[in-house]
């Protein structure tokens, strides 16, 4: 079993980097926590408020390519592992400027991997199901399914799995790639699904949906994610993948409208918009291996949790 130890987490000013933090300060043999982030648009350091009052958590504002940075880190604080979850995010954005995505993801968890390689560390990539590309129902991607990615999102972070997975059997680097459907949870930046609908719809402007809305997305809550990550670190083997899912697909449309039923808002609020190019009908992941392997399985209740979301991301826009 891996133990914690002074663990690296890029990305934590991020929405589920700043979630994992706090699951992984709640670990008992977790001894200090370095955050790496660039903060960019989608960081915010406020997210990382426990962080900032624990002493065992260090934060630093930086970019994961920038390798002498890295080296600096491992010597200053004798790193024992890395979780790797910084990264640019938004699939639109990836659409409109490809370029960034390569650097940071590509080439960012390339810089990772090389200080992996050096000091001899393991290291956990946090990847998404967009890797898969469509799966058509009622299937669901197991983790040795054809990588099929649509977006250039989706082809930077299959890259960045690729290289993991080269690590590990060029250099035995200990890699684990964690591929992880939507998550729902407070904090998130709001060009994001459930965040961007929540505000157009407290100020009355329209949702803006792609095409019919018909396309489905599998959600899950951010802490059976960052639950899912923690085991897989303890339990998983080098090498491997596994998957985390929260077996609730929803079609866009009908998350939009359980939004506006939450906040008392009218459905005719939903106006249809020109479908995103190369949008993928429907994600799913098989998560047997993972409940096989360490026993995981979300455990979020998504009735109580979701209105709980919605209403946290009310107080984060009127607050
Ligand atoms: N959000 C989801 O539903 C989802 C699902 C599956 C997998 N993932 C993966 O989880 C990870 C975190 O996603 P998120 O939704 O929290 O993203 P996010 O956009 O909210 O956060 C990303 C964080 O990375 C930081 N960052 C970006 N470029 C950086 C760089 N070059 N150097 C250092 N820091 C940098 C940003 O400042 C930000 O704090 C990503 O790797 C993403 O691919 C997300």
């Amino acid at each position: 079993m891996r133990g914690l130890n002074t663990i690296l987490l890029t990305g934590g000013a991020g929405f589920i980097g700043s979630s994992l933090a706090r699951h992984l300060l709640a670990e008992n043999d977790l001894t200090q926590l370095i955050v790496l982030d660039k903060l960019t648009y989608a960081g915010n350091r406020a997210h990382l408020v426990v962080p900032e009052q624990d002493k065992r958590c260090t934060f630093v504002q930086g970019d994961i390519c920038d390798l002498a940075l890295l080296e600096r880190l491992f010597n200053d604080h004798q790193i024992s592992g890395i979780f790797h979850l910084a990264a640019e995010s938004h699939v639109d954005r990836s659409i409109a400027q490809p370029q960034e995505f390569i650097t940071t993801n590509v080439q960012g968890t390339s810089a990772l991997l090389e200080i992996a390689r050096a000091h001899k560390l393991p290291l956990l990539h946090c990847s998404t199901d967009e890797v898969y590309g469509p799966i058509r129902s009622p299937e669901k991607a197991k983790e040795d399914a054809p990588l099929l990615p649509s977006s250039p999102y989706a082809a930077s972070k299959t890259a960045a799995d690729l290289l993991c997975q080269a690590a590990f059997r060029t250099y035995e680097v200990e890699t684990i790639i964690t591929r992880c459907t939507n998550n729902y949870g407070p904090r998130q930046f709001p060009e994001k699904l459930i965040p961007r609908f929540v505000q157009c719809a407290l100020r009355d402007e329209p949702l803006p949906i792609y095409g019919k809305g018909l396309q489905i997305r599998d959600w899950i809550h951010v802490d059976d994610h960052c639950a899912g990550m923690i085991a897989a670190w303890r339990r998983g083997k080098a090498g491997q993948v596994y998957h985390f899912a929260g077996h609730r697909e929803r079609t866009n449309i009908g998350m939009a409208r359980s939004i506006l039923d939450a906040l008392r808002k009218p459905h005719s609020l939903i106006q249809h918009v020109a479908d995103r190019p190369g949008h993928d009908e429907r994600y799913a992941l098989d998560t047997e291996k993972s409940l096989m392997w360490f026993g995981w399985q979300p455990k979020v209740n998504f009735q109580t949790a979701f209105p709980e979301v919605i209403n946290s991301l009310v107080a984060d826009f009127t607050g």
